[in-house]
């Protein structure tokens, strides 16, 4: 028969966990440990200083350790608890789709500043590659006439896109379609954004383990360079994108200058520009297609 953990208060409870974490190396112990027992006892984390005395039951002990467990095995926290808060939007993640990180927050700006520029209210809009549907969504939220289009080959990361859409009503304003790169897609575009994979080959051996392990590997790699999906886009943007439309596309480091090429390569493209993450590093390639 297995021990029930006896009852304890909630600052000692989360001390240890905070404690078990960071003797495991990982980064940000408190933090994850305050979210994982502010979503045991289904409250905010504001939440738990509130009720930093009170004693937790049995079950409410066991179950954190057992989210805990969970992170020591590197599983990252926003698949433990199913959310995460992109634009200040919480969606909803799952190991089907990439979590949305902080730096995409970028590729959404230059698609906003993109769109302001042009004159108009209703641009059409293409996202390629949309995961949990975070760039689609947060952009249907701010535009709200724009005309959006979100594709992604994975059905089941379609499914959740469209749920997380549905949750922040905007699910009749983001046209969601399934299929490779630009396949799916007869019309063209102002905008084109896409965060897409991006790693090489290389680079995913040394992801942290949490990455490698447990987000889908065909959200994350590329292929050997790392730049096969942006030389896809640039090459596809020919067909599907207007004159003055803009190709906006996250990137990772060290690829500005692959990405310069490709882009100048093509003679398609005027006004590349590069803009940089909230580290200082180049994050979003962005080019306006030249008028024909
Ligand atoms: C880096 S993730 C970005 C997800 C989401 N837009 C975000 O920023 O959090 C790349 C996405 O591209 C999708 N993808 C991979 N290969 C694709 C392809 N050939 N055509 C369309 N989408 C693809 C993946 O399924 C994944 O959802």
């Amino acid at each position: 028969m297995q021990m029930m953990p006896a009852r304890k208060a909630l600052a000692e409870v989360l001390h240890s966990a905070s404690e078990a974490l960071r003797k495991k190396g990982f980064p940000t112990p408190r933090l994850d440990a305050e979210i994982l027992l502010s979503h045991q006892m289904g409250m905010a984390r504001t939440g738990l200083y509130v009720h930093f005395h009170k004693s937790l039951s049995r079950e409410e002990i066991g179950g954190f350790r057992g989210l805990i467990e969970r992170r020591i095995q590197g599983e990252p926290v926003a698949y433990i608890t199913g959310r995460k808060e992109f634009w200040s939007l919480l969606l909803e993640v799952g190991p089907d789709v990439l979590i949305p990180r902080p730096d995409t927050e970028v590729l959404v700006e230059e698609v906003l500043g993109a769109a302001k520029n042009f004159g108009r209210e209703n641009p059409d809009i293409l996202e390629i590659g949309t995961g949990s549907g975070a760039v689609g969504i947060a952009l249907a939220k701010e535009l709200k006439n724009a005309r959006i289009v979100a594709t992604d080959v994975s059905e089941k990361a379609l499914h959740l896109a469209k749920k997380n859409a549905a949750a922040h009503a905007v699910a009749d304003r983001i046209h969601f379609l399934q299929g490779n790169l630009f396949e799916p897609l007869s019309a063209k575009f102002d905008i084109i954004a896409s965060n897409p994979p991006y790693i090489s080959e290389e680079t995913f051996k040394n992801l942290p383990p949490g990455v490698r392990m447990f987000e889908p590997k065909e959200a994350l790699m590329a292929g050997p360079k790392g730049t096969e999906f942006q030389e896809a886009l640039i090459k596809g943007s020919r067909n599907h994108l207007k004159d003055g439309g803009w190709l906006l596309m996250e990137m990772g480091e060290g690829q500005k200058a692959s990405i310069e090429d490709m882009l100048n390569e093509t003679a398609l493209y005027e006004e590349i520009k590069f803009t940089a993450d909230y580290a200082g590093l180049p994050r979003v390639a962005g080019a306006r297609r030249k008028i024909s």
